[in-house]
């Protein structure tokens, strides 16, 4: 279907063609020179010691809770209102997520006091969600982690560019993971990033990266390494150059586009306040530097969503759901019904969330656009 706004675009000219182009020519095609600068360019842009380019941020997730030592028999505290890889990735390991609730329904973050509150003798790490890219209260979230001697993780999927305390988001915890699939603030397609200042992290990251491998082909054919010993069970996560390659040129565009979304998010603030003061927008408050992800709104109780999600699609809107709750999905809902805890934020929340677009190519005329198929659909009998 041509939507007349879609929910995300991507922000591709000549430079990413070149730049890809440029690799294929190199005929070097997996991690090797590019991946390198793609690294460099990303540590100093979020200020970490170290960052090692994966495939996806769920590899990254995956193997920070490895590098963590956490496995089964251990708890990780995480939120229901994500993606469903935060959660799969701690099972991956072996280890059991523990669904903890959102702050409110104008801070849809993971709450501090239920953190506390699921902590267990198990309990070994908190993996945290920067949602929609507006920071957690890391300050608080740090403080009981240091308490109760647990690792802190950052999810950073939606978090690249996004600040606390002037520290990028993902440089908080000990591993921050970072998402470039095709509808995030920058994009490689597939791909992802992870970023530690502990050197001992780092290392273990980088053999589990690749096999659990001592030397990678890059380093053989660079004439580094002769051979290679095997010393862990690690995986294939690496990238590629061409992904690197768009990585480079999507990290540079990066600060502008990011201050597009601001524009764009704050006109949508205006709007809907004006002409459907009923519709609410979360993160009214200023914490930290949002990089503005994406756009959620709240419906008002009763109102019906997917008629309301129709009736913005037959004015060329396109609109998605973040999230359904991970904890009610089939396969996480009985386990977590026996534990007999109710996430009741995140179930009001997430039943009244729709996702507006929000992209940095989306013009003024477009946000006018949307909020207006926002009211004539709410005016309509049929989302009542
Ligand atoms: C919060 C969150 N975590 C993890 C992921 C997984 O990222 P990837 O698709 O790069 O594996 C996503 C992707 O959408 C996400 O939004």
């Amino acid at each position: 279907m041509e939507w007349r706004v879609p929910l995300a675009d991507i922000d591709f000219d000549e430079q990413e063609v070149s730049a890809v182009t440029d690799v294929l020519h190199s005929r070097w095609l997996s991690m090797g020179e590019v991946t390198q600068g793609f690294e460099q360019d990303f540590a100093s842009f979020i200020g970490a010691k170290h960052t090692l380019a994966v495939t996806n941020a769920t590899a990254a997730l995956h193997l920070a809770c490895l590098a963590s030592g956490i496995g089964a028999g251990d708890e990780v505290i995480v939120p229901s209102l994500t993606f469903v890889a935060t959660a799969n990735a701690v099972r991956y390991t072996g280890a059991t997520p523990v669904f903890a609730d959102i702050e409110s329904d104008n801070w849809l973050n993971i709450s501090p006091d239920s953190i506390e509150a699921c902590i267990t003798e198990r309990t070994r790490a908190i993996l945290v969600v920067h949602y929609a890219g507006f920071p957690c209260d890391m300050p608080a979230i740090m403080e009981i982690a240091r308490k109760h001697d647990l690792v802190v993780l950052e999810d950073s999927a939606h978090a690249i560019g996004s600040l606390l305390n002037e520290r990028s988001l993902g440089t908080w915890g000990s591993i921050g993971c970072f998402s470039f699939f095709s509808n995030k603030n920058m994009t490689t397609g597939e791909g992802g990033m992870l970023a530690t200042d502990n050197d001992e992290l780092a290392e273990r990251l980088r053999i589990l990266r690749s096999h659990g491998m001592t030397s990678l082909s890059w380093d053989r054919h660079k004439g580094h390494a002769w051979s290679y010993d095997v010393v862990d069970l690690g995986y294939n996560y690496r990238i590629d150059e061409m992904r690197s390659a768009l990585g480079r040129v999507q990290l540079k565009k990066l600060p502008a586009n990011n201050q597009r979304r601001e524009h764009l998010t704050n006109l949508y603030r205006e709007m809907l306040t004006e002409l459907v003061p009923e519709v609410h927008m979360p993160f009214e408050a200023v914490r930290g530097t949002s990089c503005y992800h994406i756009l959620p709104i709240l419906l008002p109780p009763q109102t019906d969503r997917i008629h309301f999600m129709e009736g913005l699609k037959s004015h060329g809107v396109q609109t998605s759901i973040h999230y359904p709750p991970v904890h009610q999905f089939k396969i996480y809902h009985d386990e977590w019904q026996k534990r007999g805890i109710s996430l009741p934020v995140t179930e009001d929340v997430a039943a009244r969330e729709v996702t507006l677009p929000l992209y940095p190519t989306m013009s003024d005329g477009q946000v006018e656009w949307v909020v207006q198929a926002i009211k004539d659909t709410l005016q309509s009998k049929n989302t009542r």
